[in-house]
Formats: C-alpha cells, structure tokens, sequence
C-alpha cells in the first residue's frame, strides 16, 4: 500500500485519493473539455491543464484534503474533483472548497458525499474558516454547498466577474 492509498478516503459510492501521475492524462483531458469547465471561465489549453495537475498535486502534498480525484467504486473511472486550492481574496490567502464531476455523475448526490468525507478529513486537521466562490446562476453548486453547511456572506466581484462567496468555519473555535 502506498501513502497516498493511506490518505484516501471512502464514502459508499466513491474514492477520494491524492493525485497521482497516472491520473495526469485523464485531468488534461478534463481540464480541456467544455462540458467538464462549466461555469469556469473558460477550457484551458493542454499546457495550462498540464500546469493545473501539477499544481493539484503541489496542493495535495501540503494539505490533505486539497482538490483532489474523485473515484467513481462502481466503474472505477476518475469522474471528477472536490476539496479545497488557495487563492488570494481581498488581501488574504483562503483556503476555496470546489469541486467539479463529469456530466454523467452528476445529479446522483456525488459532490455532496465526496465533499463531506473530504470535510470531515479537514475538520481533523484543519481550524479556519473555507471560502467558496460560486456564479450565481449555478443553483446545483448553491445547493451542494448549503448542504455542506455553508452560510452565505456576500456577493462580490472575483477576477472580474459577479460571484456568491459562502464561507464555513470548521476547526477548533479561537479562545
Ligand atoms: C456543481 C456540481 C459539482 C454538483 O454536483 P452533484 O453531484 O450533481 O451535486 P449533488 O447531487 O450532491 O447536489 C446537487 C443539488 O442541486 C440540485 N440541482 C442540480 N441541478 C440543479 C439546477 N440546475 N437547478 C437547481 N438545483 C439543481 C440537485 O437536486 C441537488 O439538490 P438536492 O440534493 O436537494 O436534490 C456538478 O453539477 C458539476 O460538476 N457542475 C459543473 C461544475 C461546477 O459548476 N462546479 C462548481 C463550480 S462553483
């Protein structure tokens, strides 16, 4: 067993591990694919998406619950991502939750049961407080994070475009 096989995690349906470079390829092709980068701004190219895995695995050494594979048991297919990446907002470096599934997974409650094993893991080793950064038409991400106990904080412009930002404290609360 590898170390990052210790690190996964496993709800009923799925598997959520650390990046590996086998997955390398099938986040290329991800990352390219107009149907998976919904929402996003736009596809990246193959030597952007090839950057963004490297990065994804950067995260993932230095926190264990960074945006990850998410495994799909019954196929055994990686069908997507969740978990968290950093990005600087109004001054300060947050830790964002995010997660994204193919097409075919999604609907079927994946985010929801990826996202909450992966939080759980977070509870344990991580006290602050997690952003997320959502358009506002895209309801089914909304849900997702309310049922992960995100409250709403406010709207406000992310890289340039109107966004819902959510946060959730988790951790041990400041004495
Ligand atoms: C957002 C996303 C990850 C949600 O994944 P999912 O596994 O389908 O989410 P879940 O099934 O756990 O929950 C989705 C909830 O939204 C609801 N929902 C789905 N589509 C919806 C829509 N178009 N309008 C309103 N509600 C919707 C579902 O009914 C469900 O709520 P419920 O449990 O109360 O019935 C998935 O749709 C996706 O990958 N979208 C494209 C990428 C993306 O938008 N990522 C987030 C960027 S912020």
């Amino acid at each position: 067993m590898t170390g990052s096989d210790l690190d996964a995690v496993t709800t009923a349906r799925l598997l959520m591990r650390l990046p590996r470079e086998a997955d390398r390829d099938r986040f290329v092709e991800l990352f390219c694919n107009e149907d998976f980068m919904v929402f996003y701004p736009r596809v990246l190219t193959a030597g952007e998406a090839r950057d963004r895995f490297d990065h994804m695995v950067a995260v993932c050494q230095g926190i264990p619950f960074g945006k990850q594979p998410v495994v799909e048991l019954s196929s055994g297919l990686v069908v997507g991502y969740a978990g968290v990446d950093y990005i600087d907002f109004e001054g300060k470096t947050w830790l964002e939750w995010g997660y994204r599934l193919v097409p075919e997974c999604r609907g079927l409650g994946y985010a929801t049961e990826a996202s909450q094993a992966l939080l759980a893991k977070a509870r344990q080793t991580y006290t602050g407080t997690l952003l997320a950064i959502i358009a506002p038409q895209n309801l089914a991400s909304q849900n997702v994070c309310n049922k992960l106990g995100f409250t709403c904080w406010k709207q406000a412009s992310v890289g340039g475009d109107i966004r819902n930002l959510y946060t959730l404290p988790i951790g041990e609360p400041a004495t």
